[in-house]
């Protein structure tokens, strides 16, 4: 079950110990995320397994059944039916809250010609225009007028030539979506093409779609009739699985992560490997060892680059590597506002524009401190597992919206580490 409401839970976390065992990683958030909008291109059943316990994908489902799906959730299976969809988001306080909801224009375009949504808005991170998205949907044929709350988009899809001037992942998505039941032949260069677009035109396909993935960023949808239903199961989650091994790498441990594809993890595997864990393959994923780790060069880009999503995470293992490290954040203006509360156990992080110095000391201690977003809270767990003493997160809700109950992995792991 999912915490009913994490607001006002905090993690205490005693450093020091290291990690030892195994744990499996669960499905990827963002993959699941637009996979489970995607589920409205088709009246027909969809079913999707291991959808992550989170509370993104809590409000994704509250956002399909506002818009006239059914959802019945049986064991590790979640079954939408969409047989008559709403155009216009019911549920702004929902909306508000996360910018996956923006996804649900591509499915509702595809498939009704109309989309109204409330504009998701800037978050801590960033200011996250979706200019990208409506310059897609307006190529594609579609009219697009945003007002300051909303955006209406309307017009059926027509099959055209997309150049995207930066690889955003959710435009990508979006476009996907909108363009598979389209006539005639839509080509995307520029595409993103992280693991999580790549499951998503895997999922569509699987309902019959025609999606091909071609290299350097191209992606071609030759527009069908119509989509079935399908079963499918998202691919895991890279994100938990380079934060776990973090977790594993700092405590000075020895963790075998199952459920990994290691391919999706090579900027992050490489880059620990640089700084001395030993990491080989184990089952169906890896094993991580590790001592004091080296200071790191990180630069985070756009896939195959380093993920931003770990930039958080990595710049806290850096606290407690031997020497001075650099993380260079590209993809967003504004993904340093944990250094902040990296500072309050003692960090030594200079920051200037989007470089941050890091120099390990290896001293951090515990300290009373906040989650500000959701990889933010990672870095903290990460920062807290170094850390002599007590630490304690709080606003641990930000926390609950990527990992499926963090803290029971790392505890399973050996990790001192409760929530309260
Ligand atoms: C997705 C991920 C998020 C990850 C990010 C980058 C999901 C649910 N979230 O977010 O975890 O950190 O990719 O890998 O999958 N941009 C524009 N105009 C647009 C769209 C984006 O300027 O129309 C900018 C953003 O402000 C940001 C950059 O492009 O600076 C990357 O954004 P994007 O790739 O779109 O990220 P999301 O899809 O929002």
């Amino acid at each position: 079950m999912p915490y009913p409401s994490s607001e006002n839970h905090r993690m205490v976390i005693t450093g020091g110990t290291p990690l030892y065992g195994e744990c499996a990683v669960g499905t990827s958030k963002n993959a699941v995320l637009p996979i489970l909008a995607a589920a409205l291109l088709t009246k027909e059943p969809v079913t999707i397994f291991d959808v992550p316990n989170i509370s993104d994908v809590k409000n994704m489902v509250s956002m399909l059944k506002a818009f006239g799906s059914a959802v019945r959730i049986c064991g590790s299976a979640t079954t939408i039916t969409s047989k008559t969809m709403r155009t216009t988001s019911p549920a702004e306080s929902i909306t508000g809250r996360f910018r996956a909801s923006f996804l649900f224009i591509g499915p509702l375009l595809a498939r009704e010609g109309s989309a109204t949504m409330p504009l998701p808005g800037g978050c801590s991170i960033g200011s996250r225009p979706v200019d990208i998205h409506l310059n897609g949907f307006r190529a594609l044929g579609c009219k697009c007028i945003t007002t300051a709350a909303q955006v209406h988009v309307w017009g059926r899809p027509r099959g055209a030539r997309i150049h995207l001037e930066f690889p955003s992942v959710g435009a990508t998505e979006n476009i996907l979506m909108a363009a598979v039941l389209a006539k005639g032949i839509t080509t995307i260069t520029g595409a993103a093409t992280e693991p999580e677009v790549i499951d998503l035109a895997c999922f569509l396909n699987s309902m019959g779609a025609k999606i091909t993935i071609g290299g350097n960023g191209s992606i071609t949808i030759s527009g069908v009739e119509e989509l079935s239903g399908t079963s499918y199961t998202p691919i895991p989650d890279r994100i938990e699985a380079g934060t776990l091994m973090l977790a594993a790498a700092v405590s000075g441990g020895e963790v075998r992560l199952r459920r990994v594809n290691p391919q999706h993890l090579t900027p992050v595997c490489g880059k620990l490997s640089e700084a001395g864990a030993e990491i080989f393959p184990y089952e169906d994923g890896l094993s991580v060892k590790a001592r004091r780790l080296l200071p790191m060069e990180i630069v985070s880009s756009p896939f195959p680059g380093f993920p931003t999503d770990m930039q958080a995470p990595i710049t806290a293992a850096c606290c407690g590597a031997k020497g001075t490290s650099t993380v260079c954040e590209t993809v967003f203006e504004n993904r340093f506002l944990h250094v902040a509360e990296l500072a309050k156990m003692g960090a030594d992080i200079t920051v200037q524009g989007n470089l941050a110095l890091i120099r390990g000391t290896g001293n951090l201690h515990g300290a009373d401190v906040r989650a500000t977003d959701l990889r933010a809270g990672a870095a903290l767990c990460i920062a807290a597992l170094i850390a002599r003493g007590e630490t304690v997160i709080n606003d641990i809700h930000h926390i609950d919206r990527g990992y499926d109950r963090l803290e029971n992995k790392l505890s399973s792991l050996g990790a001192k580490i409760r929530r309260i």
